[in-house]
């Protein structure tokens, strides 16, 4: 019998369903007391000074790079295989993207070739590491080449929930970092996003800027004397808060992040298990001291050749047999995905710089080769052993 098994589930209960309603019945939808209370426990979890609440990583990520001074004649580096909003938030600032390639081991970008494009480019004013499907980029030898080059780190942690490596969590390494709360995160309040910072001047500077610039907040307004009358607007900003419903769903998530994380690493672990053996794909890495956050579990199909040597035309077959298997699990009801998408293939960012698939080579390989495999907090035994079988049978 076919069972149904998403690529990710929401973890949605009566709690939620609660909490939701009571900015409904106080009145006060816009952000307030809950979106408050999220910020403060996100900033407890993570460990960073600030936090604050905004529509989606994607205009969390705008806010910081604006924050940090990034404008019109800079060039910001980001990785070229990552989702198209770490390239987009830049350009929303006028700066210009700089995309540079990735390991395909794991998946993040590759700092060894950092230094190069650096060394000659003094535009180059930014780096957006993204620790994608939840692993933590080399961040600290990151750090290392921003203190020698005197340039600003912004982390796309949109996947990197309750990711860390050593003791510290993504998104604390650099001036600025980002999350994502999109139902294909591991916690979700809809849409919605998270800039976190430990510097004061940031912080601020973001507080203001996500509510259309305004030197004070509606909720301090309301409960000073002389609320009628409206603050100043010193800077131009945006309206990328978010809602007080929203925020609530975010306080019930943090309140069973033990719960979603126990139940994703679980499933992660029986995977490395169930597919030690299987030739056909590679499985997650993950580098000692790191805390893999498993917003996904993704694998590189190799159809079982050596590809420690790509070329185009090497991934380009293997990618024809990486569809077809992903077929056969489709017409079995399992949801899969690749990982996510080479930036510099996309039409916008190929037509604007006149890119070659082959000019990001490793990133290329990781759109055509890659595969997302089911995940969610509670997937029942059966259905992992359903998942399994057909994995194995596809491959066959
Ligand atoms: C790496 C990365 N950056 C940014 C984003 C954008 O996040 P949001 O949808 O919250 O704007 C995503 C979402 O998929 C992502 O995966």
């Amino acid at each position: 019998m076919k069972m149904n098994i998403p690529i990710t589930k929401t973890i949605f209960g009566k709690e939620e369903e609660e909490a939701i309603i009571k900015p409904l019945e106080s009145g006060w939808v816009v952000q307030g007391p809950n979106v408050a209370k999220f910020q403060d426990m996100f900033s407890k979890f993570t460990g960073a000074k600030y936090s604050h609440a905004t529509t989606s990583c994607t205009t969390a990520l705008h806010l910081g790079l604006e924050a940090m001074g990034i404008t019109k004649g800079d060039k910001v580096i980001v990785p070229s295989f990552t989702y198209v909003a770490s390239a987009n938030s830049v350009e929303y600032t006028g700066a210009e993207v700089v995309f540079c390639d990735i390991d395909l081991k794991t998946f993040n970008i590759d700092e060894t070739k950092l230094e190069k494009i650096i060394k000659n480019d003094s535009s180059i004013k930014a780096i957006m590491p993204v620790h994608l499907f939840g692993l933590c980029s080399n961040i600290p030898y990151i750090m290392k080449l921003a203190k020698k080059y005197n340039l600003k780190i912004i982390e796309d942690s949109a996947c990197g929930f309750d990711g860390w490596i050593g003791d510290k969590h993504s998104g604390t390494f650099g001036d600025v970092g980002c999350f994502s709360f999109h139902p294909r995160k591991s916690i979700c309040t809809g849409e919605g996003g998270m800039l976190i910072t430990n510097d004061e001047t940031i912080a601020s500077i973001v507080s203001q800027l996500k509510d259309h610039g305004a030197s004070k907040s509606d909720l301090q307004r309301h409960k000073e004397k002389g609320g009628s009358l409206l603050p100043d607007f010193t800077m131009r900003g945006y309206n990328y808060r978010m809602t007080d419903m929203q925020g609530a769903l975010g306080v019930c998530q943090m309140n069973k992040k033990d719960y979603i994380m126990n139940g994703r690493r679980e499933v992660a672990s029986k995977y490395n298990i169930a597919l030690k053996n299987i030739s056909q794909l590679i499985t997650p890495y993950i580098p000692e001291n790191y805390k893999h956050g498993f917003q996904s579990y993704v694998c590189i199909f190799t159809d079982d050749e050596d590809i420690s040597n790509l070329t185009k035309e090497q991934i380009d077959r293997i990618n024809i047999k990486r569809n077809i298997f992903m077929e056969k699990l489709e017409e079995n009801t399992i949801a899969t995905r690749q990982g996510t998408h080479a930036v510099h293939t996309l039409g916008y960012y190929k037509d604007k710089n006149s890119f070659k698939d082959e000019d990001f080579l490793m990133s290329y390989a990781a759109d055509r080769l890659s595969i997302a495999l089911p995940l969610y907090a509670g997937m029942s035994d059966e259905e992992f052993e359903y998942t399994i079988s057909n994995i194995k049978e596809a491959l066959k």
